[in-house]
């Protein structure tokens, strides 16, 4: 199978890592408009309230709010077939539990939307990436309430309705698959999602269960919805799964490695399969977790299943067994793939690894794939002639872009589309940082927020046009 020429080349970004104008269009305050820059190697700062002396990146962002319409026109230039957004539920229902939805939010997202179709870009719309109101935090206790599945589903509903026609390809989650009750976490991790810390949640295993939970049946709830408004939509839900490595080939290591990575799977499991894996209850009750799926659930994860699945793919990891004397601990935690280097943020970089992942996956659930993120953070400078020759960014994406080839075209995956992470640059999710940077589009923006906020293209911008253009039938191995 070729690649086929409707292939949805393009690119991705998040609400609030690029829109700013956090004080404009009556605008609430989302739980990542409380979170500072951490400096290199420190975690980012969470606050419960503004404090001055402090700077909060979203605020600013990249200030897509105002240049949307030169960034879009970017991406067309660059040949663009799709580009994921996602909406900040802060901005359509500021406080989450309004009857009403803000108008002034709406408008913009509209306008955005409008403009994409105008150059021909199908907008590809996320409706959760870590944008939920502080308010449902503080007031309702965030996911582990019920009613904040029901204030979401009103949110999604607002969003199918006022973008009916217009948008066709629906995300309901980006990557809740992060919330795990077996797995120690750092507080941004479990903050991104669901906008608590992690050292301040009581009965963490109970807490995080629950969470994943009611964010799996809300996904179903929302897919079910979406498809009753328009049976035309096409719905999907967005996981960041890294495929895991055993250190050798001793059993115990391989089995490791095994445990690791399924403990991602369980909810594409229950949005694909009609029901909540049962091993997942038994496996919870064994730990002391209670979970009910009560009817109406029950038909929720019958009726809500997924058109497509969405995979963000950034790095593989290694496991082995605990007690396991391999020798291989990496430098900051973590085990080291000696086969492997990292980027200057320590995340290894694996190209065979997403061609392992769309194969696992897609035999797995037989769907339609697309990867909705993949990208490297790197240092850019400004070199002598005033552009950026960013070599190593062509090189990355070069080398992922071939093994997802390979995967369509001598594995025979459906993979529909390749959204490239952070094609413009923006604020980093895990840091804060502007200096880790993404784009085939430079922003004149540092990390405390100086600069002009002038876009220009670096050479990754051609290359990635070329290749767009080529259907990636220009790139090779050498
Ligand atoms: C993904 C998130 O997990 O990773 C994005 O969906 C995020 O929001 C991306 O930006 C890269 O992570 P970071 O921390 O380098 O921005």
């Amino acid at each position: 199978m070729e690649m086929n020429k409707d292939f949805l080349w393009g690119g991705s970004i998040a609400a609030h890592q690029c829109e700013g104008a956090v004080k404009e269009g009556n605008k609430g305050t989302g739980i990542m408009d409380l979170v500072t820059v951490g400096a290199y190697g420190q975690p980012r700062e969470i606050h419960r309230e503004f404090q001055a002396e402090s700077r909060y990146p979203s605020h600013q962002g990249i200030d897509f709010y105002h240049r949307y319409k030169e960034d879009i026109a970017l991406f067309a230039e660059m040949g663009f077939k799709a580009l994921r957004i996602s909406i900040d539920w802060s901005r359509i229902f500021p406080k989450g539990d309004e009857e009403e939805p803000n108008q002034a939010g709406l408008e913009f997202y509209h306008d955005v939307v409008d403009e994409l179709l105008k150059q021909k870009i199908e907008p590809i719309v996320t409706l959760y990436h870590f944008e939920m109101p502080i308010h449902l935090v503080t007031k309702y206790g965030s996911w582990t309430n019920r009613k904040v599945v029901d204030f979401y589903l009103k949110f999604c509903e607002t969003m199918f309705q006022s973008l009916n026609n217009k948008v066709k390809y629906w995300v309901t989650f980006n990557e809740m698959n992060h919330i795990d009750p077996q797995t120690e976490a750092s507080d941004i991790f479990t903050y991104i999602i669901a906008g608590l810390k992690y050292s301040e949640i009581e009965d963490k295993k109970q807490t995080l269960a629950t969470i994943g939970y009611n964010m799996t049946v809300a996904s179903c709830m929302a897919v079910e919805l979406g498809h009753k408004i328009n049976p035309e939509n096409k719905i999907g839900c967005v996981f960041g799964i890294e495929p895991v490595y055993p250190v050798d080939c001793n059993p115990e290591n391989v089995l490791k490695a095994f445990q690791q990575m399924d403990r991602d799977f369980y909810q594409i499991d229950a949005m694909c399969n009609g029901e909540f894996p049962k091993y997942k209850i038994r496996e919870y009750q064994a730990i002391g977790i209670d979970l009910t799926v009560n009817e109406a659930d029950q038909q929720a994860f019958k009726n809500g299943k997924l058109d497509f699945i969405g995979m963000n793919y950034y790095a593989s990891s290694v496991a082995e067994y605990e007690g396991a004397e391999t020798g291989a601990s990496a430098l900051f935690g973590g085990l080291q793939n000696p086969f492997l280097k990292t980027s200057k943020w320590g995340w290894t970089i694996d190209p065979v690894g997403i061609r392992y992942l769309l194969n696992y996956t897609y035999r797995k659930y037989g769907l339609p794939i697309i990867i909705t993120e993949n990208g490297l953070g790197a240092v850019d400078e400004i070199g002598e002639d005033g552009h950026i020759h960013d070599e190593y960014r062509i090189a990355y994406l070069k080398d992922h872009i071939l093994e997802v080839k390979k995967a369509v075209e001598i594995d025979q995956v459906d993979c529909f589309g390749y959204l490239m992470w952070g094609p413009i640059d923006l604020v980093s999710a895990t840091t804060g940082q502007m200096s880790k940077r993404y784009g085939f589009i430079h922003v004149d923006l540092d990390d405390e927020g100086r600069g002009s906020l002038n876009r220009s293209r670096k050479d990754s911008f051609d290359w990635y046009k070329q290749t767009i253009a080529e259907n990636a039938g220009n790139l090779s191995a050498q």
